[in-house]
């Protein structure tokens, strides 16, 4: 299974610290599991956007990338936490989407809690980083109640520009 999660997020190589990456790993095995997922591939990267192509993974690798070109620019944000951060800010909808029947559709779990809360919630558990459970909350609407880190707002923006792309392309 960390073989597998590794290859999907080629990105996780370029963290620095051993330490996060491993978590990182961690983190998605565990959604996986918790969530009753075989592949990656069966997720798609909203259920907001009816018959999206996009997957969740080539969403978050598509993120991640463009964090990475915005990190690359400053040097007032912190790397390893743009990279991990955004390749775990939607860690959630494991839970918050389900199979069932062949379809992917809300769990009854993702109807009372939405990703960024349980995202956050599993990477707290996992004893990741404050500054990771706060970019996976802080990614979406929720947080617009908090005083966002400079991470958080280059992972906000990004998932942004891929979600508010990807609708006007319907
Ligand atoms: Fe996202």
């Amino acid at each position: 299974m960390r073989e597998y999660i590794t290859s999907a997020f080629p990105e996780l190589k370029k963290i620095k610290d051993d330490d996060l990456r491993e978590k990182i790993v961690e983190l998605w095995i565990c959604a996986m599991e918790k969530g009753g997922w075989q592949s990656l591939e069966q997720i798609p990267f909203t259920l907001l956007i009816p018959d999206v192509k996009t997957s969740l993974v080539e969403h978050t690798r598509r993120v991640t990338n463009m964090a990475m070109a915005i990190a690359d620019k400053r040097d007032d944000v912190d790397k390893d936490l743009i990279i991990a951060g955004a390749i775990a800010h939607d860690v959630g909808k494991l839970l918050e989407y389900e199979l069932k029947e062949e379809k992917v559709r809300k769990s009854e779990y993702g109807r009372l809690v939405r990703h960024p809360i349980s995202g956050a919630c599993l990477a707290h558990q996992m004893n990741l980083p404050k500054e990771i459970v706060h970019i996976i909350a802080a990614h979406s609407k929720e947080g617009e109640a908090v005083k966002r880190s400079r991470e958080a707002i280059i992972i906000n923006h990004c998932d942004f520009i891929d979600f508010e792309i990807a609708k006007a392309k319907k």
